[in-house]
């Protein structure tokens, strides 16, 4: 056994109980979710009605495929508490995430739900050989992002002693990466190969700190990413998956032993594939997108939540539950940039709100420093051909000020002559993504 992976011992019994114990715990619970979605969320009992199905139908784990899905839009229908479950007494925490437009996704948790999260992150983290008396850097952002105050918990959880430094602030990043000698650090995995530079800016070879494990997700990455980022710090890299709406991070983390893709905590969050244009489930192993179903939350439970996330399921390995592989794709238009997702249309709602500014625009994504970067460049009204460059100029100030502030990421606004961006056939392309590949 490798020094890092953790002892058999220490594992929850249900990350090495059998297949059959599993499933008959995931029965129990996504009788108890369906229900009590059914009979504390209008929502959840207008779609059930409608769509003909009771809680009482479910007698097996196939028959949640008659149940129907939740989308990103029934969240925003429902904004920004319709979708609890519970009375807002029992909330003790909110946390949001970017909708498809201005509002955001809002998710609840109630205390048992914040235990719940910080129990899954505390065996994600234990899963990615980390141990208590380590301690832990945590650079995702705090605030109404999952990311930071996620890990924070779990840490704690764990029993590690946590440095909530947050993003941001390079320089400082490196600083106490070598003054306070974490053992660990989590953190989105384009950020970390901007940490990476700042150490050898500073002349300091990275392999040289302390470091030991890093847990990385919030965004896409590939193998050879994570190749780049293992050898450049001399550390295991360990993917860690999950999204806002179900809990945040810590719905599934890969294993130290293995790292041969997450496995899903299928014991909190039960995983189905479908196809995304037909809503059929796909056979086990086959890619679609990936739905995930609450079965112990409280404040939020989700149904057939659709990620929009395209992957596959694989079998147990390190662990009893089962592994997603590595997100191929999206099935909707959804960018995430420096770990906040953006939406094509957030920008379309921040352009028109700029006088003079015409609904014809494209973003341009890019890879800069190893960091994703968006150029928005978009057309003046046709009534405003002639306009100066110092109009122009205004416009394009105003814009990266609106989005800076309501979508939170920083862009480069190029107002462009009219006529200049190429006009839609069909479906318009928003996006031209100049990232390399893997
Ligand atoms: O990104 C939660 C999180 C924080 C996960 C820190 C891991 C670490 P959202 O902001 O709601 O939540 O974004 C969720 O991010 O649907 C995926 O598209 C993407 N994503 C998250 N983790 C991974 C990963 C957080 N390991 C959306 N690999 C998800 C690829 C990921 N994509």
């Amino acid at each position: 056994m490798k020094l890092d992976a953790p002892l058999r011992g220490d594992l929850d019994p249900i990350e090495t109980a059998s297949r059959d114990e599993l499933v008959a715990l995931q029965i129990e619970r996504l009788r108890w979710s369906l229900n009590h979605a059914y009979q504390n969320v209008a929502h959840y009992r207008r779609k059930f009605d409608a769509a003909g199905v009771h809680p009482h139908d479910l007698n097996e784990l196939a028959d949640l495929a008659k149940f129907p899905f939740t989308t990103k839009q029934d969240l925003r229908e429902n904004y920004p508490f319709g979708m609890f479950a519970v009375p807002m007494s029992e909330v003790v925490r909110v946390h949001a995430s970017s909708g498809t437009t201005g509002k955001p996704t809002v998710v609840g948790y109630t205390q048992g739900d914040i235990d719940m999260w910080a129990d899954m992150m505390a065996r994600s983290i234990r899963a990615a050989g980390g141990h208590r008396n380590d301690k832990v850097h945590v650079s995702y952002g705090y605030g109404l992002f999952t990311g930071g105050l996620g890990a924070h918990y779990g840490a704690e959880r764990l029993g590690c002693t946590v440095i909530p430094m947050s993003g941001g602030q390079t320089e400082k990043q490196v600083q106490l990466i070598q003054d306070f000698e974490p053992d660990i650090i989590m953190v989105t995995p384009s950020y970390m190969l901007n940490i990476a530079d700042e150490f050898e800016r500073q002349g300091i070879d990275p392999r040289n700190c302390s470091l030991r494990i890093g847990i990385f997700g919030a965004e896409p990455w590939t193998d050879s990413m994570r190749l780049e980022i293992e050898e450049r710090f001399g550390i295991d890299a360990i993917d860690i998956y999950g999204l806002s709406e179900v809990i945040g991070p810590g719905v599934a983390n890969e294993c130290i032993e293995t790292k041969d893709g997450p496995h899903i905590w299928e014991d909190h969050f039960f995983p189905e594939i479908i196809n995304p244009e037909t809503g059929e489930v796909v056979p086990e192993g086959e890619e679609g997108e990936l739905v995930f179903t609450s079965l112990t939350k409280e404040a939020m439970p989700v149904i057939r939540y659709r990620t929009r996330d395209i992957t596959r399921l694989l079998p147990g390995s390190a662990r009893t539950m089962r592994r997603m592989g590595k997100i191929t794709g999206r099935s909707d238009d959804m960018l995430i940039i420096r770990g906040v997702n953006v939406f094509p249309s957030q920008i379309e709602e921040q352009i028109l709100r700029v006088a003079g500014l015409s609904p014809h625009y494209v973003l341009e994504v890019y890879r800069e420093r190893h960091l994703d970067s968006i150029d928005v460049l978009v057309e003046m009204r046709a009534e405003q051909s002639g306009a100066s460059e110092a109009t122009k100029s205004q416009a394009a100030k105003e814009l990266q000020h609106h989005i800076k502030s309501y979508i939170g990421i920083t862009t480069n606004v190029r107002v462009v002559e009219t006529g200049a961006i190429e006009r839609s056939q069909g479906k318009a392309r928003r996006v031209i993504d100049k990232r390399p590949k893997s």
